[in-house]
């Protein structure tokens, strides 16, 4: 089953719970016995901590933040794909997120980020992504901390909702779950898509 859907990304808004599902669905394959390499984006081994310790940290601007997730990437994606060839991956984040917050949220050209997100990932993109839909409401209830990206206003996470929704549109196997629900719930119905897939 799915043997041919290795790489599963987990997306979607600050808070909206991929962390959450991300962790599920890995306990989900761990216990069928797969090898599953659980990471995330920006950060995921190595130098890559480094960099989401800068993006974190320092107020950059839109393009300085850009390359930053590009270069992360460009290292994480040599992980991922020593650990494809042994196992799943699974990952809290991936290049959709650039889409969604560096082009959508802060303007940056749709084409050129979609062509060098796929220049630093050598052409890999998720096997399956669970897109996690929540509202802005929904969002800012959740939200304890704020970092510089949570900090942005309400027309910024439209925008970057909006991504979301061009990327469910414009990308292969790409899935939107309803985000607002209890957890369990979520994930009911990411396994649910995960057996017909
Ligand atoms: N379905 C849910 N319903 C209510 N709260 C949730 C749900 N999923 C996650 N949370 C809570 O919302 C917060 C953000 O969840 P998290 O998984 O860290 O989101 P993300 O990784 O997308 O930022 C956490 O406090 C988490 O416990
Ligand atoms: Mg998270």
């Amino acid at each position: 089953m799915n043997s041919f859907k290795k790489y599963i990304a987990f997306e979607g808004i600050d808070a909206s719970g991929k962390s959450t599902q991300a962790q599920m669905f890995c306990d989900f394959l761990k216990k069928t016995n797969h090898n599953v390499f659980c990471t995330k984006e920006p950060g995921g081994t190595g130098i890559s901590k480094k960099i989401r310790r800068i993006l974190l940290e320092d107020r950059l601007n839109p393009k300085a933040r850009f390359f930053l997730f590009l270069a992360d990437r460009a290292i994480h994606i040599e992980t991922l794909k020593s650990y494809l060839k042994r196992g799943y991956v699974v990952s809290d984040r991936c290049l959709f997120s650039t889409i969604a917050y560096q082009s959508f949220g802060e303007g940056l050209e749709l084409r050129f980020i979609e062509e060098s997100n796929l220049f630093a990932t050598q052409g890999l993109l998720p096997d399956v992504t669970f897109i996690i839909d929540i509202d802005l409401d929904t969002m800012r209830k959740r939200l304890t901390k704020r970092d510089v990206i949570e900090s942005k206003g309400d027309e910024f996470f439209k925008r970057v909702i909006e991504g979301y929704n061009y990327i469910a549109d414009r990308f292969d196997n790409v899935f939107k779950i309803d985000g607002r629900q209890p957890a369990e719930q979520v994930f009911e119905d990411i396994i649910g898509i995960w057996n017909t897939i």
